[in-house]
């Protein structure tokens, strides 16, 4: 049987965490060699060693996507690692959260820094490459918090919704412009998912915002990492290769509409 990524080279930005995990070992499966990065290096280590433990191969390095020099190096090292490659898949981000009063503008360029500058200077560096070899895929991460301005709790995102919407409105435009060069642009905007980001939140904030958004949800049960994985293994293989400027929302059917049945006791963690 044909692996779905045979003979590709896929870059993973975020490697270390929840959803660029998964991406790494099931890209590695379907027969991809991973390029990844992460500002956390140790987290990045275990993916690493978890994807050569399943046979796949790998190469990652501790970057800081914020930072434009950075990006470059790394782009470079990929290359070095396993020549010209195929995929860019732009997963990593950090945020913050808060009202309008209770944001600080440092707050809001650090979401800015690190939700879509981090994703132009990845682009940027990577077209060239990409233009090289014939073609490509770049997948970007979104989220629903570019298509809803609910709050889900307590859970605030105005600066995280727009950082988001940007990077919606950044891919499609960019879909149209790289076209003809045969490099597909696509989003994927992800609902709830259990990853550690939740972990690095206040514990009160994470519980009003899962009963908010589980309550909602058509589907009842949390998203995981690899229900994103496996859209962005669609978009990354030739079996997309007639899909570009488009969002894929994944998110158990929450921007579809809130069942009248809602029902606490049906929920699966
Ligand atoms: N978890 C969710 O509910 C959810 C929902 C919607 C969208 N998303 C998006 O999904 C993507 C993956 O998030 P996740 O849930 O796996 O979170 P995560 O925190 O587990 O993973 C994100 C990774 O990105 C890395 N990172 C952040 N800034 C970086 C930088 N400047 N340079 C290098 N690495 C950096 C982090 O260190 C982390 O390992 C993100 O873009 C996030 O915004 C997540």
């Amino acid at each position: 049987m044909t692996l779905r990524l045979a003979n590709k080279v896929a870059l993973i930005t975020g490697t270390g965490g929840g959803q660029g995990r998964a991406a790494a070992l099931l890209f590695a499966r379907e027969g991809a060699r991973i390029v990844g990065c992460d500002v956390r290096a140790e987290d990045d280590q275990e993916t690493l060693r978890l994807v050569h433990a399943q046979g796949g191969q790998m190469v990652t390095r501790r970057v800081d996507l914020g930072d434009e020099n950075e990006v470059r190096e790394w782009i470079a090292f990929a290359v070095e690692s396993f020549g010209d490659f195929d995929i860019l898949y732009n997963n990593a981000s950090a945020c913050h959260y808060g009202k309008l009063d209770e944001l600080s503008s440092e707050s809001w360029h650090f979401i800015i820094r690190n939700e879509l500058d981090l994703i132009y200077y990845a682009i940027k560096h990577a077209v060239p490459v990409l233009k090289r070899r014939g073609g490509g895929s770049i997948i970007t991460t979104s989220s629903i918090a570019a298509l809803t301005g609910a709050s889900w709790g307590s859970v605030y995102q105005f600066a995280h919704g727009a950082a988001k919407a940007g990077a919606i409105a950044m891919n499609r435009s960019l879909a149209v412009e790289l076209g003809s060069s045969g490099i597909r642009v696509n989003t994927i905007s992800p609902g709830l998912i259990r990853t550690p980001v939740l972990d690095r939140m206040d514990p009160a904030m994470v519980d009003q915002m899962l009963s908010g958004i589980l309550q909602s949800q058509p589907l009842k049960r949390y998203g995981q990492p690899e229900d994103i994985a496996y859209c962005a293994l669609y978009l990354a293989s030739d079996e997309s290769s007639w899909v570009t400027g488009e969002n894929f929302v994944v998110d158990g059917g929450l921007m579809a509409g809130t069942p009248s049945d809602s029902s606490k006791d049906r929920f699966k963690p």
